[in-house]
């Protein structure tokens, strides 16, 4: 879970670029597709910037996240959806949703391909019909260990970011946030890189169809990226 001062880092560091630019792929790709949505769902939805996109195109989006301070961002932003604070291995609405997404790394915060196998078999039971799958997972190949960046937030705030390896293969991503020179807190959030063939066969084991699996989303874009998108169908 991301501490409230983290998702307030988050929220201001600019990291809401990455569901605005997937956000704008994704509305190509319904349009490319021809595929009508009426009610979507966005898993661990962060700051709920996906979910105001889908909104923007007449959807009814919702989201859920558990991080009590993403899901306060999300609020504030746009009061008039509907979020809700939960943990996405044991999440399972009543309701049905034509869309499912899942973006941003957040599957890579799942330690355990069992837990992953429990949020598809949960995805599957409130995926209406024919309903869409889509989310992203981090390509191993691609995480490099990162200098530390230093960021300025104001004259007197200052943030540095520094990604590194852990001896049993997870990444770690640590932030800290100094105030006039000093440290206010350090948050580490550990992720790990699934094999995406394993995520698929997850996903088949589960009932789900595999459209697509690759390193870019959209075709013809050269938008060729660090991340796998997938693409489920039930
Ligand atoms: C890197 S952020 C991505 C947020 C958002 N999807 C985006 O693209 O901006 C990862 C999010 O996953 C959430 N998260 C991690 N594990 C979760 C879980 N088990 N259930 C629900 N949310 C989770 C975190 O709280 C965080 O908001």
């Amino acid at each position: 879970m991301y501490s409230t001062a983290f998702c307030k880092v988050y929220n201001q560091f600019g990291w809401n670029y990455f569901p605005e630019a997937f956000g704008e792929q994704l509305l190509t790709w319904l349009r490319q597709n021809q595929v009508t949505v009426r009610k979507s769902l966005d898993l661990a939805c962060g700051t709920g910037v996906l979910c105001e996109l889908l909104a923007g195109e007449g959807i009814e989006a919702s989201g859920m996240d558990f991080s009590e301070g993403m899901i306060q961002i999300a609020m504030e932003r746009n009061p008039k959806l509907h979020y809700e604070v939960a943990d996405m291995i044991t999440y399972r609405p009543k309701e049905q949703f034509d869309l499912v997404t899942c973006t941003g790394d957040a599957l890579n915060h799942i330690m355990r391909l069992e837990d992953i196998d429990r949020i598809f078999a949960n995805v599957y039971a409130y995926l209406a019909e024919g309903g869409y799958f889509i989310f992203d997972i981090l390509n191993e190949k691609e995480v490099p260990m990162a200098e530390p960046i230093d960021l300025d937030f104001s004259e007197t705030v200052k943030a540095q970011f520094m990604v590194t390896h852990d001896a049993d293969g997870r990444i770690n991503l640590q932030t800290t946030v100094y105030e006039n020179g000093e440290k206010q807190f350090e948050e580490n959030i550990k992720e790990i890189v699934h094999d995406e063939k394993a995520v698929c066969e997850l996903l088949q084991k589960n009932g789900f169809r595999v459209e697509k699996c690759a390193n870019h989303f959209l075709e013809n874009e050269g938008n060729y990226s660090k991340t796998w998108y997938i693409i489920a169908r039930k």
